[in-house]
């Protein structure tokens, strides 16, 4: 007798609900068509720009080529010298005395940039100035066995980029990869002295193998008797 009430009940909260849900879904649809309507008259297409691209034309440049409107990521005053540039990849060719090395523009105007190549203590030789299309340049004449620190500096007319402390300490200091501007280059040693050493190594391993078996020969020679009387020896012992 129970069960009649109780059936009546779910039966009336299941169509109670079932309404509820269907005015729900033409609203949700309607918010979205709402959300999307603002957005589509916008420019969101990002102009084909990458900071880190070599022979990257500036995006104001693309801007201007472009027919469809784009937008460029946003740059600091013209009237303050740019942000410092980031270090990217310094791929050394050892057997060149050469190193690549590759940067990604900072969000400033650029005019030029140029190198800081520094050996050790000494004071960092500036490389030839570089337009603001260029992200890779080539350093020549690297000593074999030495340990370089290389900056990249970008400048415009109000000024040039800042660098990591006094010669570039900061970095050197950390030892880690670095995200600034300098960065640290080390040319191994001529592959010849690597040979050198290698053979070094193997005519001392030969000599002190060789000392060895004279050693051990000198010893049988002296020692050698002994050994064969032993197993002579235990016979008589046991008999
Ligand atoms: C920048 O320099 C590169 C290499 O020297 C050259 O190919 C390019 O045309 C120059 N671009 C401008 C805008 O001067």
């Amino acid at each position: 007798m129970l069960g009649f009430p109780c059936l009546l009940w779910l039966l009336a909260v299941t169509f109670s609900l079932v309404p509820r849900v269907h005015p729900l879904a033409p609203e949700d649809f309607g918010e979205e068509e709402e959300d999307e309507t603002p957005r589509s008259p916008l420019p969101a297409v990002l102009c084909d720009y990458d900071r880190c691209r070599h022979l990257q034309v500036p995006c104001r440049e693309l801007q201007r080529a472009s027919p469809r409107a784009c937008l460029c990521p946003g740059l600091s005053s013209p009237l303050q010298p740019p942000s410092p540039p980031r270090l990217g990849e310094v791929h050394v060719v050892a057997e060149e005395g050469s190193a690549i090395v590759h940067w990604c523009a900072p969000s400033s105007p650029v005019h030029q940039y140029w190198l800081l190549l520094g050996e050790g203590s000494e004071a960092p030789q500036k490389g030839p100035p570089l337009n603001s299309t260029i992200r890779r340049a080539e350093l020549k004449g690297l000593k074999p066995g030495v340990a370089y620190v290389v900056c990249v500096v970008a400048a415009n007319a109000a000024g040039e980029s800042s660098l990591p402390g006094a010669g570039g300490e900061g970095p050197e200091g950390t030892g880690g990869p670095t995200f600034g501007p300098c960065g640290r280059l080390a040319v191994p040693p001529r592959p010849r002295s690597l040979v050198h050493a290698a053979v070094g190594v193997g005519t001392a391993l030969a000599l002190l193998s060789c000392g060895a078996l004279v050693w051990h020969f000198c010893l049988r020679q002296r020692c050698g008797c002994p050994r064969r009387t032993q197993p002579a020896a235990r016979p008589v012992e046991r008999l």
